[in-house]
């Protein structure tokens, strides 16, 4: 299904609680990332550019309650307000947020509607100082936006960069590697619609050139759709997971979350995707994935391979681990589920090498995969301890008793290879 387009002609659109939802996650993400990046007292600054490539009109009106609410480009300027106010309430030394702004949106309407809103809610001095309003495609301003971030912060390029298209053709890979390429510390949260994706593809009408154009030339590996279809159980979870893993080779992000923001009223989900090049900042992404669970579904598994498609059923394997055969949703269940699929297959990590893995090494080299957040992993390492299959050894060579204070340098061993993993 065509997803419907916002018209800001007449003043604010209707907004429905899907795309409410994806405000909520962007919101919860900023303040977990100001508190994350800001947390040493003697920091005086923090610089920081906010991109929104695809602005929209600033203000919407709810479909269900009539409310208004805000676009994404209030979501940006009122959490970085909000988090410099919690940062600095207990701090004797203050900490600036010197973050700026770039609003683009190429919709005449659109464009005019934002400025004016902006200027209503006591912005307007700030246009053209730190709030940057660009009336032109994303793909046009990508690359002057970039330049200013680098002589913002030639040195880590710290930037966040919301990609949120309507369908998935706007942002072509191409233009997130070249994001990644520039600046080292820049992050993208993209909205992708796969289920508009898929039905276009199961229409037959996803051409080859089209798949070239959004960058992902390989999604159906030289088969044709209805091919796929006979000899894939699921064809659609196949799909899924040859996109995303497409997606996200030829972005060029070291790490990345793909899951669904699920859409009750039938329009389709849609993957709120976030790229990083640390597994740190993927780690705050996946803590609010499970602090938002109810706005979020996955509908792959919950172990260190969560799209291992080879024999993959959803049905049996979700029952197998205690699972909603609807999918994953970042509850209790799901939460139950993870431990017990990490239970099985850390184990294996540990066991394959000698000295076993390091704690940091396990979580950036398996992150991707999962759904599980760094605190699902201790808690799993914490049972894989009590039931002694595993033994985790400091820095310093002491054995830890809980996993609750585990760090990334400390080694995950097997009981007995623990004198080995001492005199080696
Ligand atoms: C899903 S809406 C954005 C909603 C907005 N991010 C929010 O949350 O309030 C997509 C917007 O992108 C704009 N748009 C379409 N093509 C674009 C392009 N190539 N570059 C930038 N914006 C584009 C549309 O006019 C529309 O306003």
């Amino acid at each position: 299904m065509a997803l419907k387009q916002y018209n800001w002609k007449d003043g604010p659109d209707l907004i429905q609680q899907h795309s409410v939802a994806k405000h909520r996650i962007l919101q919860a993400y900023l303040a977990a990332y100001f508190k994350t990046l800001v947390s040493s007292p003697t920091q005086e600054e923090m610089r920081l550019t906010l991109v929104d490539g695809f602005a929209g009109g600033g203000l919407y009106v709810h479909s269900d309650t009539k409310e208004t609410v805000k676009g994404s480009p209030f979501i940006f300027l009122e959490a970085t307000r909000e988090a410099e106010y919690l940062i600095n309430k207990d701090r004797r030394k203050k900490v600036h947020l010197q973050v700026d702004y770039h609003f683009v949106e190429p919709d005449k309407h659109a464009h005019q509607h934002l400025d004016k809103v902006l200027r209503e809610a006591g912005y307007g001095d700030l246009i053209g100082n730190g709030i940057f309003l660009h009336h032109a495609k994303f793909q046009d301003e990508a690359d002057s936006i970039i330049e200013f971030i680098k002589k913002k912060s030639p040195r880590n390029g710290r930037s966040i960069f919301s990609l949120d298209q309507y369908g998935y053709k706007d942002v072509p890979t191409n233009l997130i590697r070249k994001i990644f390429a520039r600046l080292p510390s820049a992050e993208v949260i993209l909205t992708f619609g796969v289920d508009s994706f898929i039905n276009f593809a199961s229409d037959g009408k996803l051409t080859q050139r089209l798949l070239d154009g959004i960058g992902v030339p390989d999604v159906f590996q030289g088969r044709s759709i209805d091919e796929i279809k006979e000899s894939e159980r699921d064809w659609r979870l196949f799909i899924q997971s040859t996109l995303y893993r497409s997606l996200v080779e030829n972005c060029g992000a070291r790490h990345y979350t793909p899951f669904f923001i699920r859409n009750r009223n039938g329009h389709g989900d849609y993957w709120l995707i976030h790229l990083s090049q640390h597994h740190r900042a993927r780690d705050v992404m996946t803590e609010v994935h499970w602090a938002n669970n109810n706005y979020f579904i996955h509908y792959g598994g919950a172990g260190l391979d969560m799209f291992h498609m080879v024999g993959y059923d959803p049905v049996h394997d979700a029952a197998h681990l205690g699972q909603s055969p609807l999918g994953f949703e970042f509850d209790d269940v799901a939460r139950r589920s993870s431990i017990a699929a990490l239970n099985e297959h850390i184990p294996r990590r540990v066991y394959a090498n000698d000295e076993g893995i390091s704690f940091g090494e396990l979580f950036a080299t398996t992150c991707n995969s999962t759904p599980a957040s760094a605190q699902i992993y201790r808690e799993s390492i914490g049972r894989l301890l009590d039931e002694k299959v595993v033994q985790i050894v400091s820095a310093d060579g002491a054995l830890r008793r809980s996993a609750a204070q585990i760090k990334p340098s400390d080694q995950i061993v097997q009981p007995q290879q623990r004198t080995l993993f001492l005199t080696g």
